[in-house]
């Protein structure tokens, strides 16, 4: 089977081509830049970006794989959760393909091929604990099969790459500013006692992070030389003062790593057929959470399913392969596939071929 996949559900605009589990090849543009000068993702903007540089995207795509659009059997396309403009713009360009092309639809829920990315590097083993957490996005899930994903806890404020990019922010770091925070603690000792592991004094397997961000913010307004001056890099504070920053990025980071180990553990307890431990989403490229993790499926006798850096931040090629497996499962949509709006359950209304 021959999958195109299509994302355009945030500022990432991306085409992949996966066959039999293997990637042939993306193409990825991102509006980061644009968006930076905002200090976050303008949902207009977004749309417009996706419409303009969507078609030749893919056109480069058929061009470096040596594809001809006619050999592909099926598009997957992100149906959501996203901004609502942006993931039409992707769902109307896989809906003219596929009339075009004779390939049928498969509408993918974004945040499940974050969850399956990995599964063009490995096998991913189920029954499963799925740990998403992404710029909108902080979930845990039982996952059964590629198609069942069971939620057990959600963030009830701020997501966690949302509560990196905001303490990013305070600290006058560009958007989005997760890789950056990750960047400069690299190396560092965290201190556990500077900022708080909110909401964790409970049996919730829900995660709040809203608390971290306030607590960065009134760290920083206590100590404004902290703040980059603007325009300027790291480079640009005196050496103590960056020692000082490093503290405060590797702090944070250990909070929110630290917290979502042990809403990780607790809901690990929840699902004791559990053979793997999947982490995705953005801030699973982040280094801290990656150790944190990779301990936590050791001393829990799992297998570890994190993708590398480059799949966890959105890209197709999670879409295309996530795409491919409900294919070849059977589950398709017709032409009136639906985007949904972050905020709204992506309701599991596949069709079989032909309906
Ligand atoms: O999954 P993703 O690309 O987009 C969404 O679907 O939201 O995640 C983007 C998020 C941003 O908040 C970004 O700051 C964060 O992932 N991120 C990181 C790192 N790389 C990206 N956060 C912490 N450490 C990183 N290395
Ligand atoms: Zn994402």
């Amino acid at each position: 089977m021959l999958c195109l996949g299509i994302e355009t559900s945030c500022d990432e605009t991306a085409v992949a081509l996966v066959e039999n589990g293997r990637l042939l090849g993306q193409r990825l543009a991102s509006q980061v830049d644009v968006h930076a000068l905002f200090g976050g993702v303008v949902p207009e903007i977004a749309s417009r970006e996706h419409l303009r540089v969507l078609p030749g995207l893919y056109r480069a795509l058929l061009e470096e794989t040596g594809v001809r659009s006619e050999v592909i059997s099926c598009i997957a396309v992100s149906r959501g959760p996203g901004l609502l403009g942006a993931l039409l713009i992707g769902l109307s360009f896989a809906k003219g393909l596929s009339l075009a092309i004779g390939a049928p639809l498969v509408g993918v829920n974004h945040l499940h091929a974050h969850l399956l990315a990995a599964g063009l590097e490995r096998d991913i083993p189920f029954p499963a604990l799925g740990l998403l957490v992404s710029g909108g996005h902080t979930h845990t899930y039982a996952v059964h099969a590629d198609h069942d994903f069971r939620l057990l806890g959600r963030t009830l404020d701020d997501a966690a790459g949302e509560a990196f990019d905001k303490a990013a922010k305070r600290l006058n770091l560009p958007y989005p500013g997760g890789k950056l925070i990750d960047d400069l603690a690299s190396g560092t000792e965290p201190d556990h006692g500077m900022f708080p592991r909110a909401f964790i004094d409970n049996d919730s397997l829900d995660f709040s992070f809203s608390g971290l961000k306030t607590a960065v913010v009134n760290h920083v307004d206590a100590h404004p030389h902290l703040a980059l001056p603007s325009l300027a890099g790291p480079e640009a504070l005196a050496p103590e003062v960056r020692a000082e920053l490093a503290v405060v990025c590797a702090s944070f980071n250990w909070s929110v790593a630290d917290t979502l180990r042990i809403k990780t553990e607790r809901a690990l307890r929840r699902v004791p057929e559990a053979r793997a431990l999947i982490v995705a989403g953005g801030v699973a490229a982040n280094s801290m959470l990656r150790r944190t993790m990779t301990e936590l499926a050791g001393r829990s006798g799992l297998e570890l399913v994190l993708p590398s850096p480059s799949l966890c931040t959105d890209n197709a090629a999670m879409v295309a392969c996530a795409g491919e497996r409900l294919a070849r499962a059977g589950f398709f949509h017709g032409l009136d596939l639906e985007a949904v709006p972050r905020g709204r359950k992506v309701p599991l209304d596949w069709v079989g071929l032909g309906a």
